[in-house]
């Protein structure tokens, strides 16, 4: 028998009792006299004892000499400590060690295993074995396995079923470039990984499933960033019948069940916006409204003044940000020089204080007078006290570097906090996003996604007017889920792909199988997809998803303990019908 306890069992009620325990050497402390060992497995940590009165010569001298991350076995009896840790839950007894055994030796490892480590990210991810030992990380992965059972538990209750769906499939555009796979038995052919089960989960739904979930892994060959993987989890769903309205219902359901359940947090109902408020109003799609700082436009009383970089800029708009009026000149300075990286991109920035006298002070005061500052004050709803940040150009660059400048501050000013949750549903997204440098339109969610009733007509006019019946949930400034209604008849779907430049026989080569399947009875159906990673980090009050999962990949898209990817040897080349001109 290994063990008839864990190391994060034994408490007070025990002592006395004769008990086994094996784990990992985390610590050894050797006062000559007295051996102390903490012994570590995922369950927690258990003080051994071995000492001159009590223990045998020979294992006080074989405990002295065990190294760290050696794997025992230690049998003994419970005793009472004599000095007790009351930040251990086993903190009240030790194991009073008679029997021990070495079940596997370790070599030194490259970093220390504790929670606040030596190693640096690159060697804790090339030995992640050995960082999964330690408890954030540890604690990290359980905490993922909670949100994985609630959300199981959650939708199986509401009449979900899970059903796989395959890896090996045709290109599903999602945004993303595909990973493919060639095919040894068909040659000069390959697979695509998908960019998510989309068109397969609309598959089941003309199949009848009526309501499909599943947590499944996605894969795209994009630009990696801390919320982002090339290969991540989803938790896919599809419901038959609904409109998305009851998409959105059954979705804020679970999302305040995980809520209620995981952080024991209760949220009123969700607020939604569509589209065009959030990016007016917070200069983004994926608004952060734990807290203010409510963009102000200022055209009206900023321009026709004699302030020449404002009256040529298409918009002028400013944040409050709450208290900074006494910011001094160069703590402002370190501001513009913030705004101004290449990351950000403004030319400049204008600031105007809202003095504790009523009094108002700007950087641009030979162009204005009170008067015109009580203005702005009013437009972006500044207090006294506060100090407002003014940016100006093209709207659309403008509205995006003032919104991370908003984040910015409120990172400073601590009001992004981990234990708030503020849920956002954004509403009515456009059909179609221009891509500026190919002068193309795509699909701003993905090709089968339903235009609002009566827009399709709009689609030959004003192609960028049309709304879809798109959505995303926001939580705390991250984009966590999203999804629409679909086009569920040929027609429609083929007058889209046409729209995306697609010819027929390009769209019947593509997406044939599900044209076809739509003439075959497909029931009205929309869904969404949550970004597993990303909720289980925000729920754990982080952004940086490689933190959840287990063996994640560098920015590089590198997994650098396997050392993949990696060139594969001449044969299996051949195999596969390939050939490398290196
Ligand atoms: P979408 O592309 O919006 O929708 O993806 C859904 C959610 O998946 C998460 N996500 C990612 N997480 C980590 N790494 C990535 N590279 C990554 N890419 C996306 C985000 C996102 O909100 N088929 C549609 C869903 C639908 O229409 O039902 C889809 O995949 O949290």
């Amino acid at each position: 028998m290994y063990r008839s306890h864990t190391c994060g069992d034994l408490r007070a009620s025990h002592i006395d009792s004769e008990v086994v325990l094996s784990g990992w050497v985390h610590k050894v402390r050797d006062k000559g006299f007295v051996v102390w060992i903490d012994l570590r497995d995922r369950y927690g940590v258990t003080q051994l004892v071995f000492d001159e009165e009590r223990t045998s010569k020979k294992l006080l001298e074989k405990a002295r000499t065990l190294g760290r991350e050696t794997v025992i076995k230690a049998s003994g009896k419970v005793i009472e400590r004599a000095s007790k840790n009351p930040n251990l839950p086993t903190g009240e007894i030790e194991l009073l060690v008679t029997g021990l055994e070495v079940l596997n030796e370790s070599i030194l490892p490259p970093f220390t295993i504790e929670d606040d480590t030596d190693g640096g990210e690159d060697i804790r991810m090339k030995y992640r074995y050995l960082d999964i030992r330690r408890n954030p990380v540890k604690n990290n992965l359980i905490f993922r396995h909670q949100v994985t059972m609630e959300v199981r538990k959650y939708l199986s209750g509401q009449g979900f079923i899970e059903v796989e769906t395959p890896y090996l499939i045709k290109s599903t555009p999602e945004g993303a470039r595909d990973f493919v796979v060639p095919s040894r038995m068909n040659e000069g052919q390959f697979y695509a990984l998908p960019q998510s089960p989309q068109t397969f989960k609309q598959l089941l739904m003309v199949g009848g499933m009526d309501k499909y979930f599943q947590i499944v892994k996605c894969f795209r060959d994009e630009d990696l960033r801390a919320d982002r993987q090339p290969e991540f989890t989803q938790i896919d769903c599809e419901m038959a019948f609904v409109e998305q309205e009851d998409v959105l219902n059954a979705f804020e359901g679970l999302t305040k069940h995980l809520l209620k359940e995981i952080k024991g947090v209760a949220v009123e109902d969700f607020p939604r916006m569509t589209y065009d408020e959030v990016m007016r109003r917070f200069g983004n799609d994926k608004p952060d409204i734990r807290f203010g700082m409510e963009f102000g436009e200022l055209n009206e009383v900023a321009q026709h003044k004699d302030f020449n970089v404002f009256n040529s800029a298409e918009l002028v708009v400013g944040i409050a940000v709450p208290g900074a009026a006494s910011y001094t000149r160069k703590e402002i300075d370190t501001l513009v020089d913030w705004v101004k990286r290449p990351q950000i991109g403004a030319k400049g920035m204008v600031y105007m204080k809202c003095n504790e006298d009523g009094t108002y002070k700007s950087s641009v005061d030979k162009f204005y007078n009170q008067e015109d500052f009580a203005n702005w004050a009013k437009a972006t709803g500044a207090k006294t006290g506060d100090l407002i940040l003014v940016l100006s150009g093209k709207t659309n660059e403008t509205r995006s570097q003032l919104s991370a400048l908003r984040m910015e501050m409120a990172e400073r000013l601590g009001l992004r906090k981990a234990d708030e949750f503020a849920p956002l549903w954004v509403v009515d997204f456009p059909l179609l996003e221009l891509d500026e440098e190919t002068g193309h339109y795509h699909a701003m969610h993905h090709p089968f996604t339903s235009p609002k009733p009566g827009q399709l007509e709009l689609l030959d006019t004003d192609p960028s007017a049309v709304r879809a019946n798109a959505y995303d949930l926001v939580l705390n400034g991250n984009e966590i889920g999203g999804g629409s209604i679909r086009i569920h008849d040929k027609e429609t779907q083929a007058i889209m792909f046409k729209h995306l430049g697609f010819s027929p026989e390009e769209a019947k080569a593509q997406f044939g199988f599900l044209m076809d399947a739509f003439q075959y009875g497909a029931p009205p159906h929309g869904g969404i997809a949550f970004g597993l990673d990303r909720l289980v980090a925000i729920l754990g009050g982080q952004e940086t998803i490689r933190d959840f999962i287990a063996f994640p990949k560098n920015n590089s898209g590198r997994d650098v303990m396997i050392d993949a990817p990696a060139p594969i040897d001449k044969e299996q080349l051949e195999e596969l019908h390939l050939k490398l001109d290196l």
